[in-house]
Order: C-alpha cells, then structure tokens, then sequence
C-alpha cells in the first residue's frame, strides 16, 4: 500500500513510501482510508513537541474510510461500513487510566495518511450518512473533546458559553453548544472569522486582538455574571483571563495550549467562584459515539476549511502551523 511517513521531526519531513498490506487478526478490521484530518496535536508530533512517537511513523490522528475486511470473531460492524477509528483505540469507555491511553493513532500506533489501517473493531464507529469521508474523518479527537466539553457543565437552555479561537474543537464546541439551547460567545482574533461564526449560530462576537481583555467584554455581555463554561483551548494567558469570565461555579474546560502551558493566576479567583477546572484528554470511544450521535440527530455538518491531496501534506501542515489562518478543520484526502 501507499503511505506518507513522517522520516524525521520538521513540518517539511514527510515521505511518499510503499509499505506491505496489513492484514487483521481477531477482533480487528480493516479500513480503506479515503480522508484524514489535522488536529493540533498532528503539528506537535511532526515538530518532536509532542513525546511519544517513534519515527518513521505513519502521521495524523484522525481519518476516515470503509470497511474492506473482517478479521476473526468480529462483531457489531461490517464490510463497507463507513467508520472514523478512534484516536486511542483501547480506551473504550470509562474513566481515563494510563493503560487505555498509551495507543495512540498517529503517534504510537501508525495514523492516517496510508491506503489501508488495521485497528481493533471495537474502536470504530460509524458516521452519520450526511458526512462525507473528509467531514468524517474530523470527528475523532476534535468533536470527542468539545463534546467533553459542554457536557462538563451540563449545558442546556439558558447556559452561556465562551469559545476561544475558531479551531477544531472551538466550532465544534459552539455547534454542540447551540444545538443545547445555549448563548454563545465566541472570542477570535478576526473580525471575518467572527462573522464566519455568527453563521454557525453564535450570539455574541469578541474580537480578541482589538479587545485583549476580552474577559471584561464578557462580563459586560453578562451583566456582570460571566458565563458558565469557557472552552479553554487557548492557555497561556489566556488562563487567568478565562477564570475572570467564569460565573460563581462555572466550569473552564481546559484543553488547550496553542499560546502555551505555562500560566498563572491569583488562587482567589478559583476559591472566591468556586470555579471548577476539568481538565480533559480527548475522550473515550464512547464520548466520540455519543459525539456522533449528537451530530446525527442535529444534522451539524463540522466545518472543513480547505482539503489538500495527499501529496499537499506539508502545504497542509504548514497550514495548521501558521496558527490563525485556518477557520474549522484542515482535511487530507486520500487517493
Ligand atoms: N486535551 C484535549 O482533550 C484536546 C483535544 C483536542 C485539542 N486539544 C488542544 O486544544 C487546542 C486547540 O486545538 P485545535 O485542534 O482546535 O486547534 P486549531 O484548529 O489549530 O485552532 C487553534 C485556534 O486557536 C486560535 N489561536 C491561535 N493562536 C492563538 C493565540 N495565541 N491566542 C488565542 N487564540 C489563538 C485560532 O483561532 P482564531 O484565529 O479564531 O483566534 C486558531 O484557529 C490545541 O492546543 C490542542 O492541542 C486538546
């Protein structure tokens, strides 16, 4: 089969190579992949930021594809089905544990960019007949994580949520949002990206490079309250920012470091607001099941900025790397 390799930590060090078939044993299928998707965490393997990986690896989490063949004892799916593998395919339901997280796709175990991936049947799930391959294959990690996140603060009809940046989780955060009755806020650094994201239903627009203190302007839209949940896909800064935007006994859904994982902030505006902090690592197959499901019955379609060819994957890369450029996801298709 064909694959893309990444041969050594650069945004630039990626090989179109020959690798022998993989063929299931028990338990496992066999995908035809037809898309893959970038996450974040995609750009932090590919720059050795992220530890873990083994080069050359076979890069990107998240992809998309069908069914081709069934090893033994298979059960619950089936041939041509259309699924999304898991990004950590032994971490089937439950509370995180060291043991369900150590495979990860794309990192530890090969990723996206191959013609075929073998991965066990109980790590995939299908997606919803309105998706194409490319929309499908953005579902795993970004989608598990924002939907994570407004179930964290049990969001529904009346809450008000923050959404930071126009990324991955960001839009699909303020989807999952709206589809749950809530207002939302939505803090970006362009003032297109923000009308981009009136469209997808958010009721308020904060333009962080002209409002650095954009927590203020939160509060201000609040009448002093804040909100209930802010989607913390930002950090640095950020951090301390989002615990002023917080309502007494709201929740920052941290996720996120794109402007850095060091931060501080005063321990009184966690005590005094009884702020809740949740800290998150994607999420389980179930959470991206329950993820799919939500998307199915609210017909959202997740956003898919640009789609490159396989052979455009360091044009894509460089894409996400450039850090604000990008609205939604990034999609690689396969050929
Ligand atoms: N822990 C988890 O469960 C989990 C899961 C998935 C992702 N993540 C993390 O969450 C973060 C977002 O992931 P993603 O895949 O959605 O990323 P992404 O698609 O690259 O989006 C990041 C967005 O953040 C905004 N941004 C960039 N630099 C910024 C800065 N300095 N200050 C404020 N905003 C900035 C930009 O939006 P605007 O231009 O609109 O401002 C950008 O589009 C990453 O750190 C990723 O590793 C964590």
């Amino acid at each position: 089969m064909y694959a893309i390799q990444l041969v050594e930590p650069s945004l630039t060090a990626f090989r179109r190579t020959s690798l022998p078939d993989p063929q299931p044993g028990p338990g496992e299928v066999l995908i035809r992949l037809r898309a893959a998707a970038l996450n974040y965490i995609d750009v932090a393997v590919a720059t050795g930021a992220f530890p873990g990986a083994t080069l050359p690896l076979v890069p990107v989490a998240d992809g998309a594809g069908e069914i081709v063949a069934l090893g033994a004892d298979v059960t619950g799916v089936a041939l041509g089905e259309r699924v999304i593998p898991h990004f950590m395919p032994d971490w089937l339901d439950g509370p995180m544990r060291p043991e369900r997280i150590a495979a990860m796709r794309g990192i530890t175990r090969p990723g996206s960019l191959s013609e075929y991936v073998v991965v066990p049947a109980s790590s995939v799930v299908r997606f919803p007949d309105h998706l194409d391959f490319a929309q499908g294959a953005t579902l795993p990690i970004a989608a598990t994580t924002a939907w994570n996140g407004v179930r964290s603060a049990s969001v529904r009809p009346g809450s008000t949520v923050v959404i930071l940046g126009t990324g991955g989780v960001s839009l699909f955060a303020l989807q999952f949002a709206k589809a749950s009755g809530a207002t939302v806020i939505l803090v970006s650094s362009s003032d297109e990206k923000l009308e981009r994201g009136r469209a997808l239903g958010a009721d308020h627009l904060v333009n962080y490079r002209a409002a650095p203190d954009w927590d203020k302007a939160v509060l201000d839209i609040t009448g002093g309250r804040g909100v209930d949940l802010v989607v913390e896909t930002v950090g640095g800064t950020s951090f301390a920012r989002s615990l002023n935007a917080v309502a007494m006994g709201g929740t920052v859904f941290t996720v996120g470091f794109v402007a850095g994982t060091e931060t501080s902030f005063n321990l009184f505006s966690v005590i005094g607001k009884a702020v809740r902090i949740v800290g998150n690592s994607t999420g389980s197959v179930a959470d991206l099941g329950e993820a799919v499901r939500a998307i199915a019955a609210n017909r959202i379609v997740p956003v898919v900025d640009q789609r490159f060819g396989i052979d455009e994957t360091a044009a894509a890369f460089a894409e996400l790397a450039a850090g604000s450029r990008h609205f939604g996801k990034l999609a690689i298709l396969l050929e």
